[in-house]
């Protein structure tokens, strides 16, 4: 018998009826005026959410090749770029910026920590005199540790030393505090099986103007992903490529759900839950990988009691529980899980992820106390979202 599964990972995330209904209608032309219109509205709202009056780009392409494009479309071969590293996605920036033949030195960062905007700045000033680096590459979110680094600090950085930012907020974009414009970031990515809640298949980018004045000088390989070519075509209301027009459909319905409801309230909502997920964790005695201080709002990793396998948790989560959890990547596999809260999420989704844990570490003979973490998630939520109950009239006598 077919169940819904609770799909609990950091994306693709879960897709809401009227976003997959979206998603069903007939295709259109995507060189009519109707796919214009809806290109335009969608670049319009993008630029709204993302806080930019920029160029923002819609990608054919999963989160990885925007990633690409802001390489490609910045840099010239053997530019040395500084590549902040805490975690498999800042891996994965440097390994792009390689293949593209960049000179990408990598700062590391403990994985479960924060890249921390002072050692941005004495990493920076040690350049200061040399011929150092362009740009700064960092992510934003860094989803294998659930990690959310300080950008506005980092960027306030960066921009002292004037050299160019690229952001990879494929997992905290549309759900977590950004401000494109305000904070100075020149290229930042996403992806509309994150937080936007839409299936994979479109990315998006921003470019400020420094980026646009890289883009002049820069001279790496760039054809699909030349966004000269997005930028003259977004101007007749196309793409350069076919799009996914279907999925540019669905996101468009997303951007309509999550303008209803508003970016204010989607990135608190997005803070209470995450909250109510450490609580109900700690409540299992399970440690939180990251750092309280520093810990996504948009995915939470924890660590395994001795002797669990998280392969095994998760195994178990899904064939007994239909609950999709993610587990640990590279370095960290079989050492921690992974539960995502992204995109159009809910306190009950988060009960019922709480729900089938209790049972399945008892069923590893854990001591669960069963509704210990269900409680303490529902207690941590209920305080960051309601005032305190006042005392009942009747009863003040
Ligand atoms: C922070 C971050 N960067 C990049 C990516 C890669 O995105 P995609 O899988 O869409 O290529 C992901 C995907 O999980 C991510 O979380």
């Amino acid at each position: 018998m077919y169940r819904p599964q609770n799909l609990r990972i950091p994306g693709p995330t879960f897709v809401p009826q009227a976003v997959l209904s979206a998603s069903a209608r007939p295709l259109i032309n995507h060189r009519g005026p109707e796919f214009a219109a809806l290109l335009a509205g969608m670049t319009r709202a993008l630029q709204d959410f993302l806080r930019t009056r920029g160029d923002v780009f819609l990608l054919t392409a999963s989160g990885s090749g925007a990633m690409e494009a802001a390489v490609a479309n910045t840099l010239s071969s053997g530019d040395k770029v500084v590549v902040f590293v805490n975690g498999a996605f800042g891996e994965r920036f440097h390994q792009i910026l390689r293949a593209y033949g960049v000179d990408a030195r990598r700062v590391e960062v403990p994985w479960g920590r924060a890249v921390d905007p002072d050692v941005v700045r004495d990493d920076l000033a040690r350049e200061r005199g040399k011929d150092g680096s362009k740009a700064v590459f960092v992510t934003h979110n860094e989803t294998s540790t659930g990690v959310l680094n300080p950008l506005k600090e980092i960027a306030a950085v960066v921009r002292e030393s004037g050299k160019l930012l690229v952001v990879d907020s494929v997992s905290g974009a549309g759900a977590v505090d950004l401000d494109v414009d305000d904070w100075g970031i020149d290229v930042l990515v996403t992806a509309a099986q994150k937080a936007w809640g839409a299936p994979p298949g479109v990315s998006m980018i921003t470019m400020s103007e420094r980026a646009w004045k890289a883009f002049d000088r820069s001279n790496l390989p760039k054809a699909y992903f030349n966004l000269q070519t997005y930028k003259a075509q977004l101007e007749k209301g196309a793409t350069p490529a076919t799009p996914a027009v279907t999925v540019y459909i669905a996101l468009q319905e997303s951007l309509r759900l999550m303008a209803e409801e508003g970016l204010d309230s989607i990135v608190k909502r997005h803070r209470d839950l995450a909250f109510a997920t450490r609580r109900g964790l700690q409540a299992l005695n399970l440690a939180i990988f990251a750092d309280e201080a520093f810990a996504s709002p948009t995915c939470t990793a924890f660590r395994m009691p001795t002797r669990l396998d998280s392969r095994n948790l998760i195994r178990v989560l899904r064939e007994e529980h239909d609950t999709i959890i993610a587990g640990g990547q590279g370095r960290l596999e079989g050492q921690i899980a992974r539960v995502g809260h992204m995109g159009f999420v809910t306190i009950q989704d988060m009960l019922s992820f709480f729900s089938a844990l209790e049972l399945t570490l008892r069923g590893f003979n854990q001591p669960v106390e069963q509704g210990v973490a269900i409680s303490a998630a529902l207690r941590a939520y209920a305080e960051a979202t309601q005032p305190p109950a006042r005392t009942p009239v009747a009863s003040r006598r």
